[in-house]
């Protein structure tokens, strides 16, 4: 029986092997997949197998997949293209005899009005009408979203954001990737589904406080609305389909879409979350 990481050329995927190996998984039991397979040379020549495995051919997932075997399958990043994908990942996985599956999806999927909720939604429903056995791992947000305005902090003193008051429970990419190897190495994990995020959640005036430590200078957040934020995204160049994502989802972190607290994440990983000053100083 192998643990199959997907996307093990992503940040995610890559730490997700990197605490299988330090949490004592042979690495010849580990399977690290990507698109580009000489991407991952470095875990090779530490003794973890390789393969190509692309989410768009389906025939790349049956040649990897062997009975019995334990599929991480990380959510893509081709916004639009990824509940197709997931699905085609799916089918080929079953029909290849995998004995379980688990996937990285977005809080609340199911029910959550978040703008990249749908696609997840799509992609949990698949997975439980396969009849695979599966485990769900509702990834709240990465802390390291956050490194763009650590930089737009230093440079000019301000964050902007449409995020009012809203609350983000984020936490490191490494947190959720400790998660993933948690949930693979381990039985019992079947049929569950955990709403992952940091044991804390923080607001942008928190977020700007933290940066100000990192960078040495007094650094605010300027709270915009809605309109104003689109039209300083418009005038620094962002398209018309870029500004109204980014605008709603600073709408969905304002009603609290990004901001549960559950303690799955700790729990799982049995230590707390890596706190927002450490994770963006960190990254
Ligand atoms: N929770 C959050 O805050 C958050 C933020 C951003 C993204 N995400 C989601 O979490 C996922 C993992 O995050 P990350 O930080 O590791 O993202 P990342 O560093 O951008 O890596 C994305 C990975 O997806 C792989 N991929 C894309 N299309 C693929 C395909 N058709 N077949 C196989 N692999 C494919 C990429 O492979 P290549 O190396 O071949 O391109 C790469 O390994 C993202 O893909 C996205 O769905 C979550």
């Amino acid at each position: 029986m192998s643990l199959i990481v997907t996307a093990a050329s992503g940040n995610l995927g890559r730490l997700v092997v990197e605490s299988l190996l330090a949490r004592g998984t042979a690495p010849a039991d580990i399977v690290a997949t990507a698109r580009k397979p000489e991407s991952l040379n470095a875990l090779a020549d530490r003794g973890v197998r390789v393969a190509r495995l692309d989410y768009n051919e389906p025939a790349t997932v049956s040649a990897v997949v062997e009975p019995g075997d334990i599929l991480l399958l990380v959510s893509g990043s081709e916004v639009g293209k990824r509940a197709e994908q997931h699905t085609a990942v799916i089918a080929a996985a079953k029909d290849a005899g995998v004995a379980r599956i688990v996937y990285t999806s977005a809080p609340r999927a199911t029910t959550s009005a978040l703008v990249l909720a749908p696609e997840h939604k799509a992609t949990e429903e698949t997975l439980v009408a396969s009849g695979v056995p599966f485990t769900i791992l509702r990834n709240g947000w990465y802390t390291e979203n956050y490194v763009g305005q650590v930089e737009k902090g230093r440079a000019t003193g301000a964050i902007e954001a449409s995020v009012g008051d809203g609350r983000v429970a984020s936490a490191s990419r490494k947190d959720y990737a400790d998660a993933a190897a948690v949930v693979l190495r381990e039985a019992g994990h079947e049929g569950s589904v955990y709403e992952l995020s940091g044991d804390a959640a923080w607001t942008f005036d928190d977020l700007a406080a933290a940066i100000s430590d990192i960078v040495g200078r007094e650094v605010a957040y300027t709270r915009l609305t809605p309109d104003e934020h689109a039209a300083l995204l418009a005038s620094r160049g962002l398209d018309d389909g870029t500004v109204g994502f980014v605008v709603a989802l600073d709408g969905n972190i304002r009603d609290g879409l990004l901001g549960e607290t559950s303690g799955d994440l700790s729990r799982l990983i049995g230590r707390p979350t890596t706190p927002l000053a450490e994770g963006l100083a960190a990254a």
